[in-house]
């Protein structure tokens, strides 16, 4: 059978480059675009190296309508997954132009160029963080939207955009995802996150405490209303999202609308939970100290993912053991990425 191209956005990046191996393991071609702002080529190699297909890659910006047409013409593209943009909550809190010409902006300018070129399904990369502080936990899909910051708001207005813009034009086949918090690398260790400078994010940082960059772990707050007392997130495997991106892909081929679905595991894991769980899996002793609250840290939050369970038939398997056992093994095999 006739294999679909599909074009991946930010497919350089941590979640775009392990959807890109699902995608080919579900008989998918990726075709990569990426400007490399917060990755690395080298990824092409791994990912040559663990699916025996290099995908095409494209080095551009989702901004540039002129080179977008170009592919579009180029390639017979059957779907757009949309990862590309930026994601450092502080970032954009001190530069928030930046963040809403790239997620905004960027996204609008992808939208008409598919427009253009009848090319009508979007899978795309939103994020909890549209929740704000929750009511109540697990978080349904229609819980208030009340994003803290502006790279929470870039999502929240991109989603609003799409849901007019799927109204408007009821042939787009269109899904939202809004993620939890996603760890972990492919099990063969060869790709995974390699964050620029000091991680922000907590699994990133255990994992370069455990390889000896940095000296411990600062615990942002002891004295949360939790069980004992540090922030709870729902942490999902990068892999299980990359299978819920084709999944949601799968859906939409069937028929056209528009679905927004949580992607996590429905369960919260403390901080400590997380050392503990990392010091098991590397045989590592974390070095932590418990220190101030973050400045907007929610306490504890966790999604409700039975809506894609139902919608998609996705559920997330891999737990915290392999969460933490993956990201090492990723950590250990490449401690400056892909240099
Ligand atoms: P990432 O930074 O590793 O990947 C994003 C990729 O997009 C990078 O390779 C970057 O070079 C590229 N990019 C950025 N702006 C671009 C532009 N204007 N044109 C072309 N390429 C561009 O981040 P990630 O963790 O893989 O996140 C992927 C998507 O998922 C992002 O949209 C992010 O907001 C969203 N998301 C991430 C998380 C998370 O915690 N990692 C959680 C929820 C949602
Ligand atoms: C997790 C927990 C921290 C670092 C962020 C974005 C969110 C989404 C996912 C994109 C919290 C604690 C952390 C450290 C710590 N991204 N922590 N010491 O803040 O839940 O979510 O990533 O959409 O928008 O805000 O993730 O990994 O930073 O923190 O104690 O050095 O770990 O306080 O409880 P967060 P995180």
């Amino acid at each position: 059978m006739h294999k679909k191209n599909i074009l991946v956005t930010g497919g350089a990046g941590f979640i775009g480059s392990h959807t890109c191996v699902a995608l080919v393991e579900a008989g998918y071609v990726p075709i990569i675009l990426d400007n490399l702002g917060n990755s690395d080529v080298r990824v092409l190699d791994r990912l040559a190296a663990i699916t025996g297909h290099r995908p095409a890659f494209i080095e551009g910006d989702v901004r540039d309508r002129a080179l977008l047409d170009a592919v579009f013409g180029q390639h017979d593209i059957a779907g757009v997954i949309h990862f590309a943009g930026l994601k450092a909550v502080g970032d954009s809190v001190a530069d928030p132009i930046t963040y809403y010409e790239n997620n905004v902006h960027g996204t609008w300018v992808l939208a008409a160029a598919m427009q253009a070129a009848g090319v009508k399904t979007l899978i795309f990369s939103s994020s909890a963080t549209v929740y704000g502080e929750p009511d109540r936990s697990p978080i349904p899909e229609d819980a208030p939207c009340r994003p803290a910051n502006p790279y929470g708001r870039s999502k929240r207005m991109v989603e609003e955009a799409l849901i007019d813009l799927q109204l408007a034009q009821p042939d787009w086949r269109i899904a939202l995802l809004r993620y939890f918090n996603p760890v972990g690398a492919h099990e063969s260790g060869r790709i995974g996150e390699h964050p620029q400078g000091k991680p922000n994010n907590l699994m990133p940082f255990v994992c370069q405490v455990a390889v000896g960059l940095r000296e411990k772990l600062s615990v942002h707050g002891g004295d949360y209303p939790t069980p004992d007392g540090t922030g709870l997130r729902d942490y999902v495997h990068v892999m299980d999202l990359a299978e819920g991106h084709v999944a949601a892909l799968r859906h939409a081929e069937k028929a056209p609308g528009l679905v927004t679905l949580n992607l996590g595991t429905g369960t919260g894991a403390s901080v400590l939970d997380v050392v503990k769980a990392f010091e098991r899996a590397s045989g590592q002793t974390i070095a932590y100290e418990i220190g101030p609250r973050r400045p907007g840290d929610v306490p504890a939050y966790w999604g409700d993912p039975s809506l894609a369970e139902a919608t998609l038939g996705w559920r997330a398997r891999r737990g915290l053991d392999a969460m933490c056992a993956d990201s090492w093994r990723w950590q250990q095999g490449n401690p400056r990425g892909y240099e």
